[in-house]
C-alpha cells in the first residue's frame, strides 16, 4: 500500500512538541486570566459571511484563502482564517453588551488559510489571540500591546521590533483612499500589473507592495497618519505616550498595513528578527466598527493574534524537557500483581508506568533508565526488589509497603 501524508501546509504536533506549546500555553494563561481575560472559544467553522462581512470582501483572505464548502443545504460555511470576526459573532449572539464592559476574552485555536506554504507560513496554524470590546480608552489598546510585549519575552522570543500606526476613522480612510487612488491612478505606468489592478478596489494594498517599480512610487504616496483628524490624532498620540509610560519600545510606520479591512484608529505588529520572511509573529488593531457590522450594537474593540509555530521558532524552541516518571514497574511471567500495584501507584498521585514488552529484567531496567524513573519496581512473587535509580540502592519489600516506601522517598 502507498503511505498517505498529512495535506501540504499542514503538520503534526507530536508528543515531543507538545510540551514547548504547553507552555507557550501556560505564560499565556498566567498572565491573561489575572488580568481579566476569560478564555473563549468558537466553532471551528462559520456562516461565510461572518468573514465577508466581518473581514472584508476586498482582502487576499477572502477573495483567495477561505477554505468554503456547501453544508449540505445549500449555505456556505467557511473553515475560520481568523478569531477576530467569530469571538465578535459570539459577542453579539450571546448578549455580551450586557456584562460589564469591557468584556475581555482570549483564545488559543486553529485557523485555516488556502496561502502557499513555506516556513513559517502554514495551512493549518495556530494562534493565541486576545479581543477587548466596549471600550475606545488608549489605556485598552496600550494594555493589549503591553501583554503580547509580555507574552512574547516571556516565551524568549528574540529580536522583536513593534511597529505601531493609525488607521482613523472609517470617513478619513475613505476621504484618503480616493485620494491615494487618484495619486495611483497618476502613476499607473510605474506601478506593478497585479498592484494596477486593485487600485480601486484596495489601493491600501500597494503599501506592501516587493515591487521595486510600486515602491519607488509609494515612497513619495499621500500618509494615512498625516490625514487623521483631530480626534484619532489625539488617540493615537495617548497610546505612543501609554507605552512609553509601560516601558514598551515602538516605531511608528505609516505604512503598516494589515491584511483585514476591520481595522480603525491603532494598527500595529511584532516582528522577529529571528524569523525568516515571514517574520511576523503577531499582530492587531482596533475594529471600532465590526461588531455592529455583525448585527450588535456599536462597540469598540480592539485585539491580536499572533502565531505559535512563529513564536516557538522565534524562540528557538526545539526540544521538549523530560517528562517526569515516579515508579516503572518490572515483572516475569503474569503482569497481573504489576498491573494492580500500577493501578495502586497511579490513584496515590504516582505517575507510574508498568511493563508491556515483556523484557528481561535487564531490559526492564534499562528501561526504567530511558524513561527517567526516579524508582524500578520489579515484582517477584509476594516480594518487589524496590531500586532507587538515583543512588542504586535497593531494597525488597512487600507489595503493600511500595507506594508508602515510593512516595517517602520522594
Ligand atoms: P493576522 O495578522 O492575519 O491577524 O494573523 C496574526 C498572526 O497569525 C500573524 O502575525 C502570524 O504570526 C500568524 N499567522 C497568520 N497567518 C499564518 C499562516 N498562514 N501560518 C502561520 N502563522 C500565521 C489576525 O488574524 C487578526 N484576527 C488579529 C487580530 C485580533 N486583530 C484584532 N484582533
Amino acid at each position: 500500500m502507498s503511505r498517505v501524508s498529512a495535506p501540504r501546509g499542514t503538520f503534526d504536533i507530536l508528543p515531543e512538541q507538545a510540551a514547548a506549546r504547553a507552555r507557550v500555553e501556560r505564560i499565556a494563561s498566567e498572565l491573561l486570566e489575572p488580568a481579566g481575560y476569560g478564555r473563549i472559544e468558537t466553532p471551528t467553522f462559520e456562516s461565510t459571511d461572518v468573514f465577508t462581512r466581518g473581514v472584508g470582501e476586498a482582502t487576499d483572505i477572502v477573495q483567495k484563502e477561505m477554505y468554503s464548502f456547501d453544508d449540505g443545504g445549500g449555505r456556505s460555511l467557511t473553515l475560520r482564517p481568523e478569531g477576530t470576526a467569530p469571538v465578535c459573532r459570539a459577542y453579539v449572539e450571546h448578549g455580551m453588551h450586557k456584562q460589564p464592559l469591557p468584556v475581555r476574552l482570549y483564545y488559543l485555536s486553529s485557523f485555516f488559510r488556502a496561502e502557499r506554504p513555506q516556513a513559517g507560513r502554514y495551512r493549518q496554524f495556530w494562534q493565541l489571540g486576545i479581543e477587548a470590546l466596549g471600550s475606545d480608552a488608549p489605556e485598552v489598546d496600550a494594555e493589549t500591546i503591553v501583554l503580547l510585549a509580555t507574552i512574547l519575552e516571556r516565551s524568549g522570543v528574540s529580536g522583536v521590533r513593534l511597529r505601531l500606526s493609525s488607521l482613523g476613522s472609517p470617513d478619513t480612510r475613505a476621504a484618503y483612499r480616493e485620494e491615494l487612488a487618484a495619486y495611483l491612478r497618476e502613476h499607473a505606468d510605474r506601478l506593478a500589473p497585479a498592484v494596477r489592478d486593485r487600485v480601486e478596489l484596495n489601493p491600501l494594498r500597494a503599501f506592501d507592495s516587493t515591487d521595486p517599480g510600486t515602491q519607488a512610487v509609494m515612497a513619495g504616496a499621500p500618509m494615512l497618519l498625516e490625514r487623521l483628524n483631530a480626534e484619532d490624532a489625539a488617540h493615537f498620540a495617548a497610546v505612543r505616550n501609554l507605552l512609553d509610560r509601560a516601558g514598551v519600545a515602538c516605531e511608528v510606520d505609516p505604512t503598516l498595513v494589515r491584511g483585514l479591512d476591520y481595522y480603525t484608529r491603532t494598527v500595529f505588529e511584532f516582528t522577529s528578527d529571528a524569523l525568516g520572511a515571514q517574520s511576523g509573529v503577531g499582530g492587531g488593531g482596533r475594529y471600532d466598527g465590526l461588531v455592529e457590522a455583525l448585527g450588535g450594537p456599536p462597540t469598540p474593540g480592539i485585539g491580536w493574534a499572533a502565531g505559535i509555530e512563529r513564536i516557538l521558532m522565534a524562540a528557538g524552541e526545539t526540544s521538549a524537557e523530560q517528562r517526569r516518571l515516579d515508579l516503572y514497574v518490572g515483572f516475569e511471567g503474569n503482569g497481573a500483581d504489576a498491573f494492580a500495584l500500577l493501578a495502586a501507584a497511579r490513584a496515590a498521585g504516582l505517575s507510574a508506568q508498568m511493563e508491556l514488552m515483556a523484557r528481561s529484567p535487564k531490559g526492564q531496567q534499562k528501561q526504567a533508565e530511558r524513561l527517567g524513573a526516579r524508582f524500578f519496581a520489579r515484582v517477584e512473587g509476594d516480594m518487589v526488589h524496590l531500586r532507587d535509580m538515583n543512588t542504586g540502592a535497593e531494597q525488597t519489600i512487600e507489595h503493600e509497603a511500595l507506594i508508602e516506601g515510593v512516595r517517602a522517598a520522594l
